[in-house]
């Protein structure tokens, strides 16, 4: 048990870096850019920030150094990765689960996705269209969405080297670099600095129980955590990687891009006056007319959108990627029949998401429950599975596979773990299954 399986030669990324990318590509995403800044902005600001930050470093780190190491021992995709550990057990339910939160989240990522790009011909073309009327025409998002599926295939064709490797190493440090410009503008506006306060400056007398929950679902999402995609990714690791050292820093990396996303977005809003608990359309409706203040605005605009993109696109990437393993690895289909099916079922599922936003009464207002499909598929599987899966990894590491086995692995490319596995242990075993039995407590007394 002890050593990986033996199975057929797996391709591997080509450097520390290129894998530290791609999974930094996986983390980066909506969740940072558009998401992160709306919840912070409802949750009360500074304090959500470093409750945000306590739970990346309390159940987020370890979760993650549990998905690589569970990756990289079994070799295989999410189900195929719990069989080899556990041989006929039913802990591979956590993989099966996965795969399917993988295609969930998909359908309705790569409709958000789809918007995304059409914002940056929209700044371009400086057409003042709400987004309340641009998503509620099915002929805009629609095709959009089919668009950015199709994107996203094209690159998980391509294998691991030359598909998700190549394009995150060119992606990612492109966004650094953009966001980066975008901030130094927004820090400059006139009444930014309030702005910088109500991000920066705690006001602990906001905090309640569903800052806390929404500080730990975030985490999750942003993290990329819970489905499985870390152990997909860890999979393709070599015996010669440091785990701990890789994971720690796609989390660092991940955090810091969202935090860059608030120093963007809270700037800019206070110097226009806006109101920072407007939701999810934070970033469609109120951003691009913020840029329309600025000089060469459509441009900075055009710029913003397609930095948003890209993060998209390198998350896609990974949310495909999980189930396409699967379907490599455990029914031999090719990599690109996979891929194919794989988007196909998420474009149809997808459909009912893409129309929830007017086009379709049904879907924009569903009945009893009153939301709109995607915030529902949202819920179900952005919030509710990743927890399940998160819950669900963290008590196979530490009370199935049990720490002191996966550190036989986890200390392969780093001798010094044995020291700090205690730490580790404890967090898996303890701190993080009782922090996450709290959220899915809490997200149920929500739903009633
Ligand atoms: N982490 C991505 C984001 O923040 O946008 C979303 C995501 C990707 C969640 C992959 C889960 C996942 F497996």
């Amino acid at each position: 048990m002890q050593s990986s399986p033996p199975g057929p030669a797996r391709e591997q990324w080509s450097s520390r870096i290129g894998f530290v990318l791609a999974a930094a590509g996986s983390a980066i995403g909506l969740g940072n850019i558009w998401r992160f800044p709306y919840v912070t902005g409802q949750n009360g600001g500074g304090a959500f920030l470093i409750l945000y930050l306590a739970c990346v470093v309390l159940l987020g780190a370890p979760v993650m150094v549990a998905e690589l190491a569970i990756g990289r021992h079994g070799r295989r995709n999410p189900v195929g990765s719990f069989e080899a550990i556990r041989p006929g057990s039913f802990w591979k339910i956590i993989g099966y689960a996965g795969v399917l939160t993988g295609v969930g989240i998909l359908s309705y990522y790569a409709v958000m996705a789809g918007y995304t790009l059409g914002y940056i011909f929209k700044s371009l073309a400086q057409d003042a269209t709400p987004f309340a009327d641009f998503a509620a025409n099915p002929l805009v998002g629609l095709p959009l969405f089919a668009v950015f599926l199709v994107l996203t295939v094209l690159v998980v064709y391509g294998g691991i080297r030359n598909g998700i490797e190549r394009w995150s190493m060119i992606l990612m440090p492109l966004l650094l670099a953009l966001l980066l410009v975008l901030i130094a503008r927004s820090v400059t506006l006139e009444g930014a600095e309030r702005g910088l306060a109500f991000y920066l400056k705690p006001d602990f007398g906001k905090v309640t129980g569903h800052t806390i929950v929404a500080a730990l679902g975030q985490a999750f999402f942003s993290l990329s955590l819970g489905m499985g995609a870390m152990i997909t990714y860890g999979s393709y690791l070599s015996k010669r990687d440091n785990i701990l050292v890789s994971g720690v820093s796609v989390a660092l990396a991940d955090t810091l891009i969202a935090f860059l996303a608030g120093l963007l977005i809270f700037p800019a809003l206070f110097a226009s006056h806006l109101d920072p608990t407007a939701g999810p359309s934070l970033v469609f409706e109120v951003l691009p007319r913020i840029f329309g203040t600025l000089p060469a605005g459509r441009f900075i605009g055009a710029a913003f959108f397609l930095l948003l993109s890209i993060a998209a696109l390198t998350s896609t990437i990974s949310l495909l990627e999980v189930a396409t393993a699967y379907l490599v690895d455990e029914h031999k289909l090719s990599r690109h029949r996979s891929v194919w099916v794989v988007a196909l079922v998420a474009l149809l599922v997808g459909i009912p998401s893409a129309l929830s936003f007017g086009s379709v009464p049904f879907f924009s207002k569903l009945p009893w429950i009153g939301w709109d499909f995607l915030s529902l598929m949202d819920w179900i599987f952005g919030n509710l599975m990743l927890t399940l899966g998160a819950l669900g990894i963290s008590v196979f590491f530490a009370w199935v596979w049990k720490t002191r086995n996966a550190a036989l692995e986890i200390r392969e490319g780093c001798p010094g773990f044995d020291r700090i596995a205690w730490v580790l242990d404890l967090m898996l075993k303890v701190v993080c299954p009782i922090g996450i039995v709290v959220i899915l407590v809490f997200l149920f007394l929500n739903l009633g």
